[in-house]
């Protein structure tokens, strides 16, 4: 039989930002289910990158005094950073700017031009050199950009255009039919809903050279680049051999999953696979959407100034603790606001007093008992079950009912058995024995199923109680103070 293969893919991200924890949220989720996938013996392909290409780049190397270039390796390696930071093992990191990538992008609009799918086309639109896009009427407060407070630019240029209304009623039948599953379900009907709307036309997939020269010039059109979505998207196909190297490309392809936020679920649930459809390649299999999450109640801007960016988090709590404390607050997939007191709160009770306690003190009475664990004569009669339970969960992206149950298994089958049980009032024997090994080999599979959530300190622990002699755990988690 063949290795069950999982791709899985984030978004790439907009590289004139710097990585904050909207971004860090997508590439958590994507590196737990990689790890999970790869526990599972899977054979795993996580990708992530950076989006470097257009206006915005351009302006802001400029006002950096920067070439794009340089402004691009500089931010590109932010985001690079910030992942190693929390821990996130990708197989590979894309960036558009690699000649590999950019080689690719030629070739696939060659294509889409030689099939037919490419027309020339007058365009008038309203631009936000900010958003990096067109701006309809209803998107504009005012007259301006709602997010940059910025009169648009009216531009009239000839671009050339994807045919996309052509593909329309067969991605309406692939989304409907869950050949491309959309999920959560509410994100499959908001699309079906644009489709039947007919709000979605041809789009625009390049620009004049002279307005935006910051791209990848269109074999067929001296005078134009690729202009943000064909180039973006393509990264999915580029990174993993799309076209030179078709047997690489053909063991990883379709993807199982792209992960986003809403803000792009036009753009990967309909744009996307009517691309892939004219290249003549398979569509995606599935796409996971979330909610777009607040701080405190206000959107996340610069602004307001209230952008949490990952590293912080990682100084105060950990890189675990960052990846446990932003997927166990909410359901993946809503909207949430993030409350920053309510991190250190989290943090303590669960980890601090939690975990980490639990740990110590087991491994304390351990040793003090000098008690040597016979694994083999202990076994929970639920944890297949409870495991089943997990996997569901995970099947269905709920990482906050995983963590949940991981924590209630914590405090009723440790906590309070051994509050029950007593182990520190009893004298060397059988019993105590029994009592201590159990909650060890309950500790061994919490830590097991808090690896691809929580893999340093889950691994620690692991090793703690992999040899002979256990002794008491270092601490795992300093308590907060909730007012630093
Ligand atoms: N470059 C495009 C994507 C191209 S993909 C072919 C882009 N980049 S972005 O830097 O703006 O990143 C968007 C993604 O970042 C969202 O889809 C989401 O995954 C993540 N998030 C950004 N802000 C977020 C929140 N406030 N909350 C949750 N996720 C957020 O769009």
């Amino acid at each position: 039989m063949s290795v069950q293969k999982f791709y899985i893919t984030t978004p790439i991200y907009y590289v004139n930002d710097e990585p904050h924890i909207g971004h860090a949220y997508t590439t958590i989720v994507a590196d737990v289910l990689a790890r999970y996938h790869r526990w599972q013996g899977h054979q795993v392909f996580f990708l992530t990158g950076t989006d470097e290409h257009g206006a915005k780049v351009a302006e802001m190397a400029a006002k950096n005094n920067m070439t794009p270039k340089q402004f691009c390796d500089q931010n590109s390696g932010y985001f690079r950073e910030a992942w190693q930071l929390l821990n996130i093992a990708n197989d590979y990191f894309i960036r558009t700017t690699d000649a590999q990538h950019e080689q690719a992008v030629v070739e696939i609009f060659q294509k889409l031009y030689a099939g037919g799918f490419l027309e020339e086309r007058e365009y008038q639109g309203s631009y936000c050199v900010g958003c990096e896009k067109f701006l309809s009427e209803r998107d504009l407060v005012d007259g301006l950009c709602p997010d940059h407070k910025r009169l648009p630019e009216v531009i009239t240029e000839k671009n050339w255009f994807f045919k996309l209304e052509d593909f329309l009623p067969q991605i309406r039948e692939l989304i409907s039919s869950d050949q491309i599953k959309i999920r959560p379900e509410s994100r499959k009907n908001e699309v079906l809903g644009l489709i039947k709307e007919g709000v979605l036309t041809n789009f625009s997939v390049s620009r004049q050279k002279n307005k935006v020269s910051w791209g990848v010039t269109l074999p067929f059109d001296q005078d134009q680049v690729s202009y943000v979505w064909v180039d973006a998207l393509s990264n999915y196909i580029t990174a993993i051999g799309y076209p030179s190297k078709m047997e690489e490309f053909n063991q990883w392809w379709p993807c199982e999953v792209h992960l986003m936020a809403q803000d792009i679920l036009k753009f990967h649930a309909v744009y996307w696979p009517a691309i892939l459809l004219a290249l003549g390649l398979p569509v995606p299999q599935s796409e996971f959407i979330h909610g777009f999450f607040t701080i405190n109640g206000q959107k996340m801007s610069k602004t307001i100034g209230n952008v949490i960016k990952p590293k912080d988090l990682v100084s105060r709590f950990g890189a675990d603790a960052t990846r446990y404390l932003l997927l166990s607050q909410f359901p993946f997939g809503q909207e949430a606001d993030i409350r920053e007191d309510l991190f250190t709160e989290r943090y303590n009770s669960d980890l601090a007093n939690g975990l980490g306690n639990a740990v110590a003190r087991i491994t304390n009475l351990i040793e003090k008992n000098d008690i040597k664990i016979d694994w083999s004569k202990i076994s929970l009669p639920d944890s297949q079950q409870w495991a089943t339970e997990r996997q569901k969960e995970l099947a269905e992206y709920r990482f906050d009912l995983v963590l949940n149950a991981i924590n209630q298994r914590l405090k009723n089958n440790v906590d309070t058995y051994l509050s029950e049980k007593k182990p520190w009032k009893m004298s060397a024997g059988p019993e105590l024995d029994q009592v201590l090994g159990v909650v060890a080999v309950e500790i061994k599979l919490i830590a097991t199923w808090l690896l691809p959530f929580m893999p340093q300190v889950a691994q620690q622990i692991l090793d703690i109680f992999a040899v002979e002699k256990i002794v008491k755990a270092p601490i795992l988690f300093p308590r907060l103070d909730l007012n630093s």
